[in-house]
């Protein structure tokens, strides 16, 4: 028991520390959740989901256009893939990398059958995106033994302190004193907004001519590797003109640098093909993937290479959740499904639908300044009348989305303006339709 004054004199204190949890707890009362928890939470509780919908506790329904965290290749508990983790459940549920088993063997298999030609080996001792990155980069570091790591001003190449430190975007590093040396950051080709203010059909890729000079007046002289999202995800979904990747592989095989795909968002079908390096028609000599390799929400990456790049020890990176058992039984099965052609045909197909609905709604709506993207991978860029990116009126939609049963994300953690239409690749063309009816009620609204 705590005296009268012990209470209140903990009471004072806490009430100038403005800890309300705190306060809570030592009255014994419930506290809200959000004071709980670390970062902030949607007032939204959500309960259940099925295909590409998913449904709060007061039974509203949204269709996802985020595929939760773009993860979600398959939608909300896809029977199949459940069907093969429940099997497996039963069998083993994990065991240490060290050993083989059938789903991390079927995994790798499967992997290198759907990837470029080139690639032929799969380092499957990782769990998620950013940590797959830092192996891909630690991989050319070694090979190369060089240092320096070229990324893109709007890449999102992960959170780790390493990621972060190598993507773009200064409102992610902002209050980090220590961030890792070693990386610079070259202008995208973001053709709506070059640069270097050039026109695609006569810039002669400048974007990547430049990168020679970054090399030689910003870098420490010693360049192991660029990593490139093939489309970014977070960034804006920006779409490299053709040719560019060609440009920038030539850089790359001239420099003895590695080219490293962060395929996290777009590999595993979003583009319509298993890879988006397939669409792009280049081979990178590393891609790596996480996300949609889960299927319907299992945590699964993978860093593929080609064969000289062998040789990185487990000791220099191997994770206790990397080549989870359970993770890849439901990543063998859906790489099973995802790579079946008519799989990727609707993908094809559903993608081509939208586009052509969206790009009808930039003529109607004069704040809509660029439709762009490949398969299921689609960004919609919004403008004020001066032609300028107009963030809040971006965040408005999705707000208002939200409101009307729609999911949508908004590039740039917010900071952005371009909203993402990313849903499962399992939507039809009717609940495309559905997703398109409802998003223009949303342009009309807000317009
Ligand atoms: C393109 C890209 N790379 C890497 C990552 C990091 O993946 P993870 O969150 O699994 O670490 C993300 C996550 O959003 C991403 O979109």
């Amino acid at each position: 028991m705590h005296s009268f004054e012990e209470v209140s004199s903990n009471l004072e204190s806490e009430f100038e520390n403005n800890s309300q949890a705190a306060l809570a707890k030592m009255m014994n009362l419930e506290p809200n959740i959000h004071q709980l928890i670390y970062h902030h939470v949607s007032d939204i509780k959500m309960v259940k989901g099925k295909g590409i919908f998913v449904y709060d506790s007061e039974d509203n329904r949204y269709i996802d256009c985020a595929a939760a965290t773009f993860n979600l290749s398959l939608g909300y508990g896809h029977s199949e893939v459940l069907q093969a983790v429940k099997e497996q459940a039963e069998q083993l549920i994990h065991v240490t990398s060290t050993f083989q088993t059938d789903p991390i063997n079927a995994v790798v298999r499967k992997l290198v059958e759907v990837s470029p030609e080139n690639l032929t080996l799969v380092h499957p001792k990782v769990s998620s995106g950013s940590v797959a990155n830092e192996g891909a980069i630690k991989i050319a570091q070694r090979y190369t033994g060089k240092r320096d790591v070229i990324t893109l001003f709007r890449s999102h190449l992960g959170q780790t302190m390493m990621m972060t430190s190598m993507s773009g975007n200064a409102f992610r590093k902002e209050p980090f004193p220590n961030l890792f040396p070693g990386s610079i950051q070259v202008p995208d080709p973001y053709c709506h907004r070059c640069f270097y203010k050039q026109k695609p059909k006569t810039c002669d890729f400048l974007c990547v001519e430049r990168i020679h000079d970054f090399i030689e007046y910003g870098s420490s002289g010693s360049v192991a590797c660029i990593v490139v999202e093939p489309i970014s995800g977070n960034g804006g979904n920006i779409v490299p003109p053709p040719g560019y990747f060609q440009a920038l592989k030539k850089l790359c095989d001239e420099q003895g640098i590695i080219l490293i795909f962060d395929e996290i968002q777009t590999g595993i079908g979003r583009t319509g093909k298993m890879f988006a390096a397939e669409h792009f028609g280049v081979q990178p000599n590393i891609i790596t993937a996480a996300k949609g390799l889960g299927g319907t929400g299992f945590q699964f990456a993978a860093i593929l290479t080609e064969e000289r790049l062998g040789g990185l020890e487990g000791h220099h990176h191997s994770f206790t959740y990397g080549s989870n058992v359970l993770a890849a039984a439901a990543a063998a099965k859906t790489l099973d499904i995802v790579s079946q052609p008519q799989f990727l045909k609707n993908v094809e197909i559903v993608g081509k639908y939208i586009m052509e609905r969206l790009r009808k709604m930039q003529e109607k709506y004069t704040f809509i300044s660029d439709v762009r993207g490949v398969g299921l991978m689609i960004g919609v860029e919004i403008s004020d009348a001066e032609g300028n990116p107009n963030t809040a009126l971006t965040n408005y939609i999705a707000e208002v989305a939200m409101k009307r049963g729609l999911i949508i994300r908004t590039s740039r953690y917010g900071y952005g303006n371009v909203f993402k239409i990313r849903p499962p690749l399992i939507i039809t063309l009717e609940e495309s339709e559905q997703l398109c009816d409802l998003l223009e009620k949303v342009l009309t609204e807000v317009g």
